[in-house]
């Protein structure tokens, strides 16, 4: 065998001295490209021509990620934190500019550990919420946590972020339910809540992702569901009233009582109506043919199931299973261009009739309409850096995929049109945007002096948080003023004189 190598006093080096050999790849390492690819689930930025770390760090516990901050800091290597990888931008694995950077790759730290009598779980930033949720639901069929819909979602980057599901109008989003965190700041110091500022504690959740330190875990409170849920799914064509549908919908959607969500997915000519009511079929028709009765929903479109059964359906279909929660080996990566809005005002019946012809239109994607109201929008928009609360009627998400990389010419200018197409029927000054649908379109930092502009941030940076921008900017400035975690939309730091 080879005589072991000196270490070098060098960012490798160091990271030896304290991080098992095996957690760490460096670009020359064979496992490399398997190792940076897990996770990449927008396939526009796997092509070679994207900035890639030189190291990918695979930590086992909390001081390896401590070690890795100090080796960072002292050889001038920035760190880029990944959880479950699903950046629609992947800022957590690769760099727009020239930059040395390195990944530290959560991906091995995964635990959840629930505590049944207090009503809490700890996760770890690694799980991806499928874990989470299976976790909760093996130990309680009657508690639930309120986070994204697609399991593969990282804990890390959708609570950093936000994080909003099918149960946003009982209980608002994941950030919120969060009641403590385990925090490496830039200074490779292990913070709680109980040990960093309440400013600190208030802008990792919610504030996004990378700028306020490496989340380690996160302690939620679990919250109750019935033992059946009731889920449907009703597509309705535009011949068969898909604009007069969508045109109710936008006002009862936003109004209906907390414990029914229905959100439409407008794809083609189709607007499928998808709802999970946290009851039986028995007392749902009545409250639909009561409230929304021009969808015609009756009991031959219930499907009757625990809550952590509803989280496949809704996700892969009727066919899925709960291990589907557990699989990490998602093989869906296609080449993804996306966008968000937030509307407040109805949207007029003609321009919905519109938005009907532009989604048969070539590279046309799909449309998203998630509705607000009654928890998500009760919390005031200075509790937590996520600021679409009252008088929201919903949420747009246009989402465009193309499987050839070739292809992407047509769904990239239809995304940018439609875009443009809806801007005056949507939220202004500014345009609002949801920070987990991650969109560099936005706006990205100038770096001057090696330190992210608050100007610059400025312009993306209100639309993802309005009026808690500038808080988020203050509190970057005291937990971080030298600008260490960053990437092209993190929070830059606005040092008070
Ligand atoms: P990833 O690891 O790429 O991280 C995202 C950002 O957070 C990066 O900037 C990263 O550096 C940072 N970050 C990650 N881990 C961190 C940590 N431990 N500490 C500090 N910073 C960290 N959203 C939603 O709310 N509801 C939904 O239903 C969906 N659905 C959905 C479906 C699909 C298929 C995709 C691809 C995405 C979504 N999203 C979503 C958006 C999703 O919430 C968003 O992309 C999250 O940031 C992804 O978190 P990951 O940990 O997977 O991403």
């Amino acid at each position: 065998a080879a005589a072991p190598v000196p270490a070098k006093d060098d960012f490798f080096g160091c990271l030896v001295k304290a991080i098992p050999a095996r957690l760490l790849y460096a670009k020359s390492s064979p496992d490399f490209p398997t190792v940076l690819a897990q996770t990449i689930r927008n396939s526009r930025w796997s092509s070679p021509q994207n900035v890639k770390p030189l190291y990918i760090i695979t930590p086992t516990n909390a001081s390896h990620i401590q070690s890795a901050v100090v080796c960072g800091r002292r050889h001038a290597v920035r760190l880029r934190v990944r959880s479950g990888g699903h950046d629609y931008e992947g800022l957590s694995y690769r760099s727009e500019r020239p930059e040395e950077f390195a990944v530290v790759d959560l991906n091995k730290m995964r635990a959840v550990s629930v505590d049944i009598k207090a009503r809490t779980a700890w996760v770890d930033s690694g799980a991806q919420l499928g874990e989470l949720y299976y976790t909760i639901a093996k130990n309680s069929p009657v508690l639930a946590f309120p986070a994204g819909v697609c399991p593969t979602i990282g804990v890390g980057g959708n609570f950093a972020g936000g994080g909003f599901g099918m149960l946003l109008r009982k209980y608002g989003i994941a950030a919120e339910n969060v009641i403590d965190v385990k925090v490496v700041d830039a200074n490779g110091k292990l913070l709680d809540k109980s040990s960093m500022s309440a400013d600190h504690f208030w802008a990792v959740r919610g504030g996004g992702g990378e700028s306020f330190g490496i989340v380690v875990s996160w302690q939620v409170n679990l919250l109750p569901v019935p033992p059946t849920v009731t889920v449907f799914q009703i597509p309705k064509t535009v011949r068969e009233g898909a604009v007069e549908l969508v045109n109710k919908w936008q006002l009862v959607g936003p109004a209906l009582p907390d414990d029914l969500m229905i959100r439409i997915i407008a794809m083609g000519d189709t607007a499928k109506f998808e709802g999970m009511y946290l009851g039986t079929c028995k007392t749902l028709t009545p409250l639909m043919s009561s409230k929304f009765p021009e969808l015609g929903m009756n009991a031959s479109h219930c499907n009757e199931m625990p809550w952590i059964k509803s989280v496949p359906f809704i996700h892969l279909g009727k066919q899925a299973t709960l291990f589907d929660l557990l699989n990490r080996n998602n093989t869906f990566r296609p080449f993804g261009e996306y966008k968000s809005d937030y509307v407040y005002q109805p949207v007029p019946k003609t321009v919905l009739a519109q938005i009907f012809v532009w989604l048969v239109k070539p590279g046309a994607g799909i449309i998203i309409m998630d509705p607000y109201g009654a928890a998500i929008s009760a919390t005031p928009e200075a509790a937590t850096p996520f600021p679409h609360r009252k008088g929201v009627l919903f949420n747009i998400q246009y989402v465009n995929y193309w499987f050839d990389e070739a292809a992407g010419a047509a769904p990239l200018q239809w995304s940018k049109d439609m875009y443009k197409f809806m801007e005056p029927y949507v939220s202004k000054n500014p345009r609002q945007a949801y920070a987990n649908y991650r969109d560099i379109d936005l706006g990205r930092n100038e770096v001057v002096n090696d330190i992210s502009t608050y100007a610059s941030g400025k312009v993306w940076g209100e639309k993802y948080f309005k009026g808690n921008f500038q808080r988020l900017a203050i509190t970057k400035g005291k937990v971080d003023p030298q600008d260490y975690f960053r990437n092209e939309q993190s929070i830059p730091p606005l040092l008070e004189k």
